[in-house]
């Protein structure tokens, strides 16, 4: 007898900034059972999928996900209701079923929310855990992770411009060595705060948002904090920066506000700017260097930066593959971000990938600044081998749900043994 979706239900929970989100339970015909939750950006693209929320200011200061959480409920489960639960249809059904082109009918958030607890209950079908599921023929491989140490932009009440410094242990030789260091890095980094006097008080992410005079300055506080773990820099730890420029790009001069430099500058001094760091500090990967929407400035730092760093599309790209499409035949970026609720539904969030591998840009796999204990990133990073991921600090729960998943999915696949993609997932040289 063919299994099917017997069940869905969804409920508003909280996310680790304490805002409503959406949670989805789903039972099939032969009694397995799923969850899933969503996470929720701050600094968000404007060609992300929408998530639903009420607008009701007297709940939750009008972020509450009622009617999201009604669309699982009513429409959906009706929908669903006797169907297999095979993902790539589901999808399709959910797709068809919204009918706009970015989910704000029923809400990214309840459609990803079903997605995501489909994938799971069609991998518990299988009888295989959901990364080896999401894997298929494919070889699973561990990801490097680039993680938050000080934190600015949106998550930090802009203390700083740039949103994001970030580490990559790209020297550790497994998973486990390489959370250690971060682990280690991130605690120097709270001992050098302290004997600076400067505070140690974490961003949305976990990472530290302490004031500082500069961009510059940020980046020579992570060199002494490397150090003093004990690490070299460049061979054992390289930095990432997620600029997410789009939220200090001022549209009606063309200008970026550097509020905490107290300038403005043209697309082309910015570059200049982080090329001028890169050259100073072990920078090998940059994220929304530009605003989403300056094609032609993404092409041109594509060129410049493109051959010794990694050049990231979060906000530029959204998971959405039209742009991801665009960015490939245009050469803007060579690497994409790839966060499952700017696109709302499993099956789109691997065909970026897909996508973007056969072009030979690189894959990150992100979290969003509003998490839930959901563990599945670490399963869809490890499933799509692309051999990044970026989660937020090594502080919070919501974050370590990823690391610890990563863990245990590294003993699973041989421990110290298991393949793990180390700095070779920065491999400079693409195939096209
Ligand atoms: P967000 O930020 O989740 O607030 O959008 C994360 C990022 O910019 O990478
Ligand atoms: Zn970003």
């Amino acid at each position: 007898m063919t299994t099917t979706i017997t069940s869905l239900h969804a409920r508003e929970v909280l996310d680790s900034r304490g805002r409503p989100t959406v949670e989805v339970d789903l039972m099939l015909s032969d009694a397995t059972r799923s969850r899933a939750s969503v996470p929720s950006g701050a600094s968000t693209g404007r060609h992300e999928a929408v998530e639903r929320r009420d607008g009701d200011p007297d709940r939750y200061r009008g972020r509450g996900v009622l009617d999201a959480v009604a669309s699982v409920n009513g429409e959906i489960a009706a929908a669903l209701a006797g169907a297999e639960p095979d993902l790539a249809s589901v999808d399709a059904r959910l797709i068809d079923l919204d009918g706009t082109p970015d989910k704000s009918r029923l809400g990214a958030n309840a459609i990803l929310a079903v997605s995501l607890a489909t994938a799971r209950a069609e991998a518990a079908q299988a009888g295989v855990p959901l990364w080896r599921h999401l894997a298929g023929a494919a070889e699973p491989v561990l990801p490097m992770p680039m993680v938050n140490i000080i934190s600015g932009g949106l998550h930090a009440g802009r203390q700083l411009d740039f949103q994001d410094f970030l580490i990559m242990p790209v020297g550790a030789g497994s998973y486990r060595e390489a959370l250690r260091w971060i682990v280690e890095v991130y605690e120097s980094t709270a001992d050098v705060l302290r004997e600076r006097g400067l505070t140690a008080l974490k961003a949305d992410e976990g990472g530290f948002g302490p004031p500082l005079a500069s961009h510059a300055a940020a980046l020579e506080l992570l060199d002494t904090a490397v150090q003093r773990a004990g690490l070299r820099l460049g061979d054992d730890v390289a930095y990432a920066l997620d600029i997410a420029a789009t939220h200090f790009y001022d549209a009606s001069t063309g200008r970026y506000v550097l509020a905490s430099e107290d300038r403005t500058c043209t697309p082309d001094e910015l570059a200049a700017l982080i090329g001028d760091l890169a050259a100073r500090h072990p920078i090998l990967s940059v994220e929304d260097a530009l605003a989403e929407d300056d094609w032609d400035g993404w092409t041109a730092l594509t060129e410049a930066l493109g051959p010794r760093m990694q050049v990231v599309g979060d906000d530029f790209f959204t998971t959405n593959i039209e742009r991801l499409e665009r960015g490939i035949e245009t050469g803007a970026a060579n690497a994409v971000l790839v966060k499952m609720n700017q696109i709302g539904t499993i099956t789109e969030t691997l065909a970026v990938v897909e996508r973007a591998k056969r072009a030979g840009y690189r894959t990150v796999i992100s979290a969003r600044s509003g998490e839930t204990e959901d563990p599945g990133l670490a399963d869809l990073a490890v499933g799509t081998a692309g051999g990044q991921i970026k989660v937020g600090s090594v502080a919070q729960s919501e974050r370590l749900a990823k690391y610890n998943q990563l863990l245990r999915i590294e003993e699973a696949l041989g421990g110290d043994d298991a393949p793990y993609a180390g700095r070779e997932a920065l491999a400079l040289e693409t195939v096209a």
